[in-house]
């Protein structure tokens, strides 16, 4: 008996070895493998086999039939991907194609557009400055000497002693005004870096800056330019206050605030219970910002303004922790 074991796995392994496909496959499975096939028979024959040849037996006959089950194992996936490509009758038309995934705007990107929309409505032209600043355009320029107290709130990354990573949007006021005259209505918006991170902080995140310069421009100016925005931005019925506040390049200074949009002023726990949630900085432009540019402070006056583009985006969308924005999950981003 042993003779017919070795045989029917010759006889397998030369017949395994001319199939082309999967038909001819099921078939030799069948022939081996099946309720009615050569291993089924050998396994009749071992009743008639004598007790101490049994075991052995037995042995070998489950060996060769681990073999069988295995090599047609591997034949199956080897013709599979092969028949894949190469054949037709393998392909259903039928099944539904695969959706090509088209991407969305960022969330940011969204918030930033609708912006610079509003302001472009209003007559301003955008321009972009570099993210790689001198100390001169990030903090002298803007009337913020060296050792003034006002270095501290900004957190600056140093590259080089006189180089940073751009703190604020409002190095792009000295660069315009440097290269054009007035009158002029400009906004930024771009990256800015700030060594911090916590739910309300990352390192980097976005801001929009805005300039106008022209005779005879006052604090009424930037309130009434101020109210257009926000309310286009949060609705009609959004309340806004002005706080005073302080600004190295601006003076008057103010903080701009809304009111809560999460309890309409109720208060909470997003506005702390205030009912109010600060939204920007703005103020007028301070006159030694004017003479750093060669500007007359007698003949000009401007404002500016400048806000965070991702806490706008987590007012409106209801997000409450800013690192969202930055991890890139699909889940996330998927659902603007
Ligand atoms: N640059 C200020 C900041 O980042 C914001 C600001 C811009 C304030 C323009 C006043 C005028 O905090």
């Amino acid at each position: 008996m042993i003779e017919i074991i070795n045989k029917l796995r010759q006889d397998f392994d030369y017949r395994i070895g001319s199939v082309s496909n999967s038909k001819q496959l099921e078939q030799i499975r069948i022939e081996f493998l099946g309720k009615k096939g050569q291993l089924q028979g050998l396994m009749k024959e071992l009743r008639n086999a004598s007790p101490q040849e049994k075991p052995k037996l037995g042995k070998d006959i489950n060996l060769l039939k681990q073999h069988v089950e295995q090599t047609i194992n591997d034949k199956d996936v080897s013709l599979g991907s092969k028949s894949f490509k190469n054949s037709s009758e393998n392909f259903d038309t039928t099944l539904p194609g695969r959706k090509e995934l088209t991407g969305t705007l960022h969330p940011i990107t969204q918030v930033m557009e609708e912006i610079t929309s509003i302001f472009f409505g209003l007559g301003f032209q955008v321009e972009e400055g570099p993210e790689i600043e001198t100390d001169y355009y990030n903090f002298e320029a803007l009337n913020i000497p060296k050792d003034h107290p006002a270095r501290d709130m900004q957190d600056t990354f140093y590259i080089e002693d006189e180089t940073v990573l751009r703190t604020h949007t409002s190095p792009v006021q000295i660069h315009v005004m440097e290269n054009r005259e007035p009158p002029l209505r400009i906004i930024a918006p771009g990256k800015v870096y700030r060594c911090d991170s916590d739910v309300s902080h990352t390192p980097m995140f976005h801001q929009i800056e805005g300039l106008m310069v022209d005779e005879g421009l006052s604090f009424s100016h930037l309130k009434g330019i101020m109210n257009i925005f926000l309310q286009e931005v949060f609705g009609k019925n959004t309340q806004i206050r002005f706080r005073p506040s302080f600004f190295p390049f601006t003076c008057p200074s103010a903080e701009v605030d809304i009111q809560c949009v999460m309890c309409n002023g109720k208060g909470c726990r997003v506005c702390s219970q205030t009912g109010w949630l600060e939204i920007l900085g703005a103020g007028m432009v301070d006159p030694a910002v004017f003479q750093s540019v060669d500007y007359d402070p007698e003949k000009w006056t401007g404002f500016a303004f400048g806000l965070g583009i991702e806490r706008i985006a987590m007012l409106k969308f209801g997000i409450n922790d800013i690192r969202l924005f930055f991890e890139n999950d699909l889940r996330f981003l998927k659902q603007f």
